[in-house]
């Protein structure tokens, strides 16, 4: 697994008979460590969760599963609960044990991948996504001149507007469920400092009490950092922005049905363009535990800006 030391983010395909061998080992686990802290993303095609025919009307093109608010169906370990499932879903819960094997089926990838360095990383949410990307109409319940931070066909990295992340990073699975073997249509982007520098003279300072005070009116689930301010900053920023959305550095990317991949979306910048019935699982890992934390989001503005990003 040879790379830059910067630049566009690589594809590093591991064929599945060598993810799932005996000789898969700790060099390798070490090599994909690695690729994934310099923000490359990590394939194995083949890999793929295992269904139930009771799974099977979850992929019938003639079921709604969606409420037709939300895009994914997510398991939420902090909300304790499963939201943007039609109401009186028949079907909610063939969905949940899908989401709650998927959930067990990942953290079991992600230690083989990675070894001891895997079990570091803690699982969050769990995503089912039936709905094509290609139609998908306006999301959430939002107002049109908001609507961009939802548009997930638009180049971004990761950060959430009522999680903040602080010290934590997003790291995801993502399988490409589609029963009719069509591929989940990605791009991916330059690196992150690129990314950062672009738009980083323009991010104001947030006021002195103005996070505690989002927190206090549950703008935010808990207190948003000076790093979540910058980061949300970044990417409603780069999602606005036409001339990076056409001409920056960009490919395409075409994960097959019956795939797995692995990445960072705080770093990795990624769009998702097509595609329809993925899984997919949110881990969360504290910089610090990182091989190499310099590499990290939260250290490349802090070295960027100068100051520690409380
Ligand atoms: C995203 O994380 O922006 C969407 C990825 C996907 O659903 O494939
Ligand atoms: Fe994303």
């Amino acid at each position: 697994m040879n790379r830059e030391a910067s630049g566009m983010a690589k594809i590093i395909t591991i064929p599945v008979s060598t993810f799932l061998s005996d000789g898969w080992g700790a060099t390798d686990q070490s090599a994909a460590i690695a690729a994934l802290e310099e923000s490359d993303v990590v394939l194995v095609p083949g890999l793929t969760m295992s269904l139930t025919s009771a799974d099977e009307p979850l992929f019938a093109s003639s079921t709604v599963l969606t409420d037709g608010v939300n895009k994914n169906i997510t398991l939420d370990p902090y909300l304790e609960k499963i939201t943007g499932i039609a109401a009186n879903s028949q079907y909610r819960s063939a969905v949940e044990q899908l989401l709650i094997r998927y959930k067990s089926e990942t953290e079991a990838w992600l230690v083989r991948l990675l070894g001891e360095q895997g079990r570091k990383f803690e699982a969050r949410r769990t995503t089912f996504r039936p709905v094509e990307i290609r139609s998908r109409e306006k999301i959430g319940k939002v107002a049109e001149t908001k609507a961009y931070r939802y548009d997930d066909t638009r180049l971004h990295a990761d950060a959430f507007k009522r999680r903040p992340m602080g010290a934590r990073r997003i790291f995801r699975i993502f399988s490409n469920l589609n029963p009719d073997g069509k591929p989940r249509v990605w791009k991916v982007g330059d690196d992150f400092e690129a990314y950062a520098k672009r738009y980083l003279d323009r991010i104001r300072s947030p006021y002195p009490g103005e996070l505690s005070l989002k927190n206090l009116f549950r703008v935010t689930h808990w207190r948003r950092t000076h790093y979540d301010h910058i980061m949300l900053n970044l990417h409603d920023l780069g999602k606005l922005d036409e001339e990076f959305q056409n001409n920056s550095p960009q490919t395409l990317v075409e994960f097959p049905a019956n795939s797995t991949w692995f990445c960072f979306t705080d770093s990795v910048l990624h769009a998702a363009l097509a595609g329809c019935y993925a899984a997919e699982q949110t881990f969360e890992i504290s910089y610090r535990d990182m091989v190499s934390p310099e590499r990290s989001p939260q250290m490349t503005l802090e070295r960027l800006k100068g100051v520690p990003l409380l």
